[in-house]
């Protein structure tokens, strides 16, 4: 009988609980049956011994009076009907221990920094319109009765803004600070200076703002375009401007790390100063986006020119973090270089890759000697990593490893997993942005530790950043756009305990929108975009089967490939979609009062004699292989808004054995090959038919030479070749890689990649 009480009582917590929703996910949470209601007595305090907390405490007091309208003096000493800020020294640096009870709530900790986020998980605690910017006259202050105990996993937990490629304005800058702290993130790197616009004031070079800050024109729409805006575009901070930002972060326990980018995004700089590149020619600032050839030269103006720079942002930013960019920097102005020819000499470098090394190493000492650490892209581990570099792992997470390995500091934010400027859903239903697909499920499966570490390396990595390049993000609210949800996913990589549960985020996210709301986000519901499975059936035909984050909607879908709407198909499990012919399934969610949430979503099938068939290939796919064996003949066309269906080969031609089964009649072959300059993807030069019956002595019956398409983008060369009548069981397809990317290409010199998909026969 006792047994069965406790049961219930148990399952009665646990239904409970789920009332409570915070982001990131604490530690520990154990919640009561009680609330706390917030009345006309309540007081917001600090402990006797806790003085150092007030200005915590004059947060929550400030929130409260934007809400209520009602002024709160923080008071000190114990006592009911509180919200009490109590010293507890036992509790580590960024940790905290939240109580709430029917008669007020401690928050313990042993400094600010964990009763700021104690006070930051209270705040989500509330209802949410707690966090609105405005009086709210019907809300009631209560909160859930519970016990949080709740300490980061990571030291380091940063998002990274560009403001070169944009200029943002300080108010947004603020706004970014106070999001990211709301989600405990502790770091916010601004991406200073690049070749289209130098963004800080420097009181020894006024030229770098008068001159470099503004570029004449911007690129229009995406790079491969080639098309310009005319219309100039500048901005920066003053020093001022810095201090009061970097006060303003420091309130909220936000470091701001400075990157001053170096030897390569350096343009906008040296169109200020024309002594500082190896030609000494005067340059404009850089209008197109892009890898810059024209970098630092490793001379002695430079280094002076960079120190002193240094020395002024030093003085204004009290990261202990430096950061000095070391990222693409091509070597071809140092090659043409007698000055970085004879230096090399003389310094006994072997390769310009060292040279790059020398100029790294430099600046390290010179900054390790005011005091502070340089960090910086993975890239400063080519030629040899410098004695005190920390290592920003964006290539993956390999350089990462390597710097681990060598017993340096890493903070993880591979492009796989952490570039937000890459798309969040269909490109066609989204905003211009730079390319790939990053949806925040892929944000949120990211592990900072790898498997290659051993748990004494791991601890060389001491954290994660997001990072959000703004070539395609010229607005605020775009930023906010492509940072949100994503960035709730950061913070929970960042703070919360290794084991994750998607799903679980998932049902917090959903609420947690309410807040982004109150706090005047404009974050994407791509989370709700519907995701396609497909497996096959008893006759070989694709079946189809239709996914939502959000399992608490409804999925609609048409098969003519038209915008679903509240009278279109409904989808469920039990009712799989077996596709017969050639068909476009488009599919949208939609809550169940009708309102569509997120974008369409479609997915192209083609039935012919070659679905279901097998092949071999010659040269297997690298990385990009389709999802499945038979992904060339699995029924799915690739197209333009997911890599998914594409089969990849880098730099290898596509020599495909398509085997029948038995003779068979056909007279047209289709095949579908991407074209995505920006993306390194090319289609192929030409391509060559065969057929066979042995699989010995081939025929050829068709040879084309293609290549036309080379500068297209989000394209699909699909080639339908009419080969008359044949009658033969295999049919050979070779079509030959561009090979390596042109002159002028950001990736000039290495392979290209060739993408194809579906080949049907009929
Ligand atoms: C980078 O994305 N070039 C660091």
């Amino acid at each position: 009988m006792k047994k069965i009480f406790l049961a219930f009582l148990i399952s009665f917590g646990a239904f409970a609980q789920s009332t409570i929703s915070v982001i990131p996910k604490p530690q520990s949470i154990v919640q009561g049956k009680g609330k706390f209601v917030w009345n006309e007595n309540t007081q917001i305090a600090v402990s006797d011994d806790n003085l150092e907390a007030k200005e915590v405490a004059e947060q929550l007091a400030l929130r409260i009076k934007i809400v209520t309208n009602k002024q709160q003096n923080v008071v000190t000493g114990k006592g009911s009907n509180r919200i009490l800020f109590s010293k507890n020294n036992q509790i580590e640096k960024e940790g905290y221990v939240l109580k709430v009870t029917s008669s007020g709530v401690n928050i313990e900790a042993s400094n600010p920094i964990g009763h700021f986020y104690g006070l930051q998980t209270l705040l989500q605690l509330f209802p949410t319109e707690v966090l609105s910017s405005s009086y709210q006259s019907k809300l009631i202050l209560s909160l859930p009765e519970c016990t949080i105990k709740d300490q980061p996993r990571f030291e380091y937990r940063g998002v990274m803004m560009d403001v070169g490629r944009y200029f943002f304005p300080v108010s947004f800058i603020k706004k970014l600070v106070d999001v990211i702290a709301a989600h405990k993130l502790n770091v916010l790197h601004l991406h200073l200076t690049e070749d289209q616009g130098w963004r800080i004031e420097i009181k020894k070079y006024p030229r770098l703002t008068e001159v470099g800050s503004i570029r004449k024109e911007s690129m229009l729409g995406h790079y491969r375009d080639q098309k310009y805006d005319g219309k100039p575009h500048g901005g920066f901070y003053t020093q001022d401007e810095i201090r009061d930002l970097v006060a303003y972060a420091q309130r909220k326990f936000v470091t701001i790390v400075p990157e001053i980018e170096m030897p390569g995004h350096a343009l906008a700089a040296i169109a200020a100063y024309p002594e500082l590149g190896c030609t000494g020619e005067q340059y404009e600032v850089g209008t197109k986006w892009g890898v810059e050839e024209r970098v630092y030269c490793p001379n002695e103006k430079t280094f002076e020119f960079l120190e002193n720079v240094l020395t002024e942002v030093i003085d204004i930013f009290p990261s202990q973090y430096i950061h000095i960019g070391g990222d693409e920097c091509p070597k071809t102005a140092w090659k043409n270089s007698k000055f970085c020819q004879d230096l090399m000499r003389k310094e006994g470098l072997k390769d310009e890759h060292e040279l790059q090394s020398y100029f790294i190493r430099r600046i390290d000492k010179f900054v390790t000697s005011k005091g502070r650490k340089i960090i910086g892209w993975d890239e400063i581990l080519e030629g040899g990593l410098s004695p005190n570099a920390t290592v920003m792992s964006w290539r993956g997470v390999e350089g990462g490893i390597t710097a681990a390995k060598q017993k340096h500091d890493v903070i993880m934010t591979p492009n796989s997993h952490m570039y937000l400027d890459y798309y969040q859903g269909n490109p066609a239903t989204e905003p211009l942005a730079i390319g790939g697909f990053l949806p925040v499920e892929k944000t949120y499966s990211f592990e900072p530790f790898s498997p290659e570490l051993t748990e004494e390396e791991s601890k060389y990595i001491k954290g994660v950043q997001a990072n959000l390049w703004t070539e395609y993000i010229s607005k605020p609210e775009l930023a906010e756009y492509m940072l949100f949800p994503r960035t709730l996913a950061t913070a929970e990589i960042g703070w919360s305990s290794k084991e994750k549960d998607f799903s679980d985020f998932g049902t917090r996210m959903t609420k947690h929108f309410e807040r982004l709301n109150q706090m005047a986000v404009n974050y994407s519901t791509a989370y709700y975009n519907v995701s396609f499975a497909t497996e096959k059936n008893k006759l070989n035909q694709p079946l189809v089967s239709l996914k939502s984050n959000d399992p608490s909607g409804i999925i609609r879908y048409t098969l003519d490939g038209t915008k679903p709407n509240t009278k279109s198909l409904v989808y469920t499990d039990s009712k799989k979609i077996a596709v017969t012919g050639d068909r476009t399934i488009a599919a949208a969610y939609f809550t169940k009062a009708g309102k569509m949430l997120g974008s369409v979503t479609s997915k192209s099938y083609v039935i012919s004699k070659s679905t279901g068939k097998s092949y071999s290939l010659a040269t297997e796919p690298r990385r990009y292989t389709g999802g499945e064996k038979y992904a060339l003949t699995n029924g799915i066309r690739g197209d333009i808004n997911s890599n998914e269906p594409w089969v990849g080969f880098s730099g290898t031609n596509f020599d495909f054995t398509l085997d029948l089964g038995q003779k068979t009649f056909f007279s047209n072959v289709s095949v579908g090959f991407q074209g995505a300059y920006s993306s390194w993807i090319m289609p192929p030069k030409n391509i060559e038919i065969l057929i066979s019956n042995d699989n010995i002595s081939y025929k050829s019956i068709k040879k084309m030479e293609l290549g036309n398409a080379v500068k297209t983008e989000n394209f699909v060369q699909q080639l339908n070749i009419s080969i008359g009548n044949n009658n033969a069981r295999y049919i050979k397809i070779i079509a030959e890689n561009y090979g390596k990317l042109p002159a002028g290409h950001p990736g000039q010199g290495t392979p290209a990649w060739l993408f194809v998909d579906e080949i049907s026969v009929r």
